[in-house]
């Protein structure tokens, strides 16, 4: 695997696309936003932008600023525009199809301007994620903020514990290593801005789970189960694990995601720094 390349396990199925939305929409993007700390005149650049809700989000906190998505898929650009249409907001936000590991976007006259550069969830999907932060650092103007969020897939615990879970979720974990990405990506962001470049200045996590009596959980437990069920057939292509495993936890995942007393505890990592 070379740096150009890198290989998104969870596909563009609507499944898929209506995963993320639930996700963007219920779970997310209120916390997220509130940690950036917009005044309102930003010029924001979104790395790995997907359906574009949190691009919109940001791009409606900063009226009087600007917003491009970078975003490599057609078909996730094409639904990202779309969503943005039917909402009324088709011109809220600059999309770009682009790859962030070969940027077309550097030789723009904006590269070098922006006053924030964000990416969610983009970095674990990569084999060599110093090499866009140090793209989203020489995106922006001296001084300019980046903010990296992604997941430690470590961190995850549920409880009480679902028989074949944990082992099902390693498989996942070592479907990352075999691509040649960090399913722990998470735990070095700091680490990746000091690495590029940049001075870390804050890091936090965004907590990401939740328990029974929550109105969110239902959608909460269908988007873990949404990040395993679209690693399926990868997980399987690769002998992690086999199709009669894979249903026997999804059947006891679903008798337990019922549970009066289950609880996801799960968060995202976060940091952010500012290019010298
Ligand atoms: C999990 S989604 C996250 C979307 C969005 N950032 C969010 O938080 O909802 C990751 C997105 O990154 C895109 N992606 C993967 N590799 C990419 C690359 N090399 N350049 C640009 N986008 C990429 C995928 O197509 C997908 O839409």
């Amino acid at each position: 695997m070379t740096q150009s390349t890198s290989t998104y396990i969870h596909g563009t199925s609507e499944e898929e696309q209506k995963r993320l939305s639930l996700m963007n929409d219920v779970l997310l993007n209120r916390e997220s936003l509130a940690e950036m700390h917009l005044r309102g005149d930003e010029h924001i650049i979104d790395f790995g932008s997907g359906l574009g809700q949190f691009t919109r989000a940001m791009a409606r906190a900063v009226p009087r600023g600007r917003v491009v998505g970078i975003e490599r898929d057609p078909v996730q650009l094409a639904t990202a525009r779309r969503l943005a249409d039917a909402e009324g907001e088709g011109s809220l936000v600059e999309w770009r199809q682009d790859d962030a590991l070969e940027l077309k976007s550097a030789k723009a006259d904006d590269w070098g301007s922006f006053d924030v550069a964000h990416t969610r969830f983009l970095l674990e999907h990569l084999p060599d994620p110093v090499g866009v932060v140090k793209s989203m650092l020489a995106s922006l103007k001296r001084g300019g903020r980046i903010v990296i969020a992604d997941d430690d897939h470590g961190a995850m615990r549920l409880w009480p514990e679902p028989p074949g879970f944990s082992d099902l979720w390693m498989s996942y974990i070592r479907s990352y290593d075999r691509i040649g990405n960090d399913p722990y990506v998470g735990r070095r962001l700091v680490q990746l801005i000091h690495e590029a470049g940049g001075k870390p200045v804050r890091n936090r996590w965004i907590f990401f789970g939740g328990c029974a009596g929550m109105d969110a959980f239902p959608v909460l437990t269908a988007n873990m189960w949404g990040v395993l069920r679209t690693a399926r057939e990868t997980m399987i292509g690769m002998h992690l694990c086999d199709a009669g495993t894979f249903e026997a936890v999804e059947n006891a995942y679903a008798a337990w995601s019922r549970r009066p007393d289950a609880a996801i505890w799960f968060a995202m990592s976060w940091a952010e720094g500012v290019k010298p």
